[in-house]
């Protein structure tokens, strides 16, 4: 019998490592083929196109679909609404009954946002979600279009996504480093990093029917604030070679970045025991995970220099 994994934003930070991984990985998966699809394939922003887009992929039973795609502009969410609306819930819904329709999984790749990030504890599968932005909004309406087209489908928030395929804040602080000693980040905003190598990893668990659907938490294990974090993955790129000037981050709060249009939620790390108790072990922390990326692409990050 055919295993077909299909990734959806196959050029996105995250989709780009997954097809990567899984197709390295593939016999070991018992996967037949990986199929990556990007925005010229599948154009989420039209929710009938991309459905007979997925359709020409003539989904069969035992196929996972994963959606990496999205439109992760927190800011550009705020006042795009209506496309935000579009790609972030209506077109997932439309993917997510086609698949249950053909007997395939939607696996739907979700965010921290969607809770109001209050609480002074990591926030479960079971806590009530609460978004302060149209992005979070958006996400929270795509968990609930695809649970509502089946159980089976499954929803992963991950946070803080950062990996070798796109940049993000590690690399943009180690950037600054390599040329400047005044590096400074947000002190008072709490989430929890994910490595996209390990997301590749623990996602792969949602290719036997054994997992259950519903929502999991996935992140590197821990908390920190943006500012932790940074000072972190200098320490690191000190450590193995990368000529910064500084591995120290100065605080800035969350209100002094007067630039965000959207409200960002303070406190979001994510408890992952839920995922963990499949996995059989405590997912990795964030430190050893920013030390591995640092260590193994130290040599791309110094080329931003
Ligand atoms: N990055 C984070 O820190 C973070 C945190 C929490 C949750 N997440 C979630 O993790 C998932 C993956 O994020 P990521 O970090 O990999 O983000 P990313 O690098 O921005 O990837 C998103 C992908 O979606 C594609 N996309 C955007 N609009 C599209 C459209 N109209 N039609 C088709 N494709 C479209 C983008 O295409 P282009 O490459 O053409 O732009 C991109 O490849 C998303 O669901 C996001 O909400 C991310």
């Amino acid at each position: 019998m055919q295993k077909r994994a299909i990734i959806l934003g196959a050029q996105g930070r995250l989709g780009t490592a997954l097809v990567q991984a899984w197709s390295q990985a593939s016999v070991d998966l018992g996967l037949t083929s990986i199929i990556g699809l990007g925005r010229k394939e599948i154009d989420f922003s039209d929710p009938l196109a991309a459905r007979q887009s997925l359709e020409a992929q003539a989904l069969q039973s035992g196929d996972l679909i994963v959606n990496c795609a999205a439109m992760t502009d927190v800011d550009g969410c705020e006042t795009k609404r209506e496309l935000a609306t579009t790609i972030n819930a209506t077109t997932p819904e439309a993917l997510s009954r086609l698949a249950a329709q053909r007997g395939a999984r939607f696996l739907h790749i979700s965010t921290d946002y969607i809770f109001e990030g209050t609480l002074d504890r990591p926030y479960r599968e079971t806590d009530e979600a609460l978004p302060l932005s149209h992005y979070g909004a958006s996400k929270l309406a795509g968990e609930e279009a695809v649970m509502a087209a089946s159980p089976h489908h499954a929803i992963a928030r991950v946070s803080w996504v950062f990996g070798p395929d796109r940049l993000s804040f590690v690399d943009q602080v180690i950037k600054r480093a390599l040329t400047s000693t005044t590096i400074t980040a947000v002190h008072d905003k709490i989430s929890s990093p994910s490595y996209t190598h390990d997301l590749a990893e623990w996602l792969a668990f949602f290719l036997t029917p054994e997992t259950p659907g519903g929502i999991y938490h996935l992140c590197n294990s821990g908390r920190c604030s943006w500012r932790d974090y940074g000072e972190h993955a200098l320490q690191m790129a000190a450590r193995y070679g990368l000529p910064v000037l500084t591995t120290t981050v100065a605080p800035l709060s969350l209100s002094d970045m007067t630039q965000f249009v959207a409200k960002r939620p303070v406190n979001t790390a994510l408890e992952t025991a839920k995922f963990a108790a499949f996995y059989g072990k405590p997912l990795r922390s964030w430190h050893e995970a920013v030390e591995e990326y640092v260590k193994n692409y130290g040599s791309q990050l110094k080329a931003l220099s």
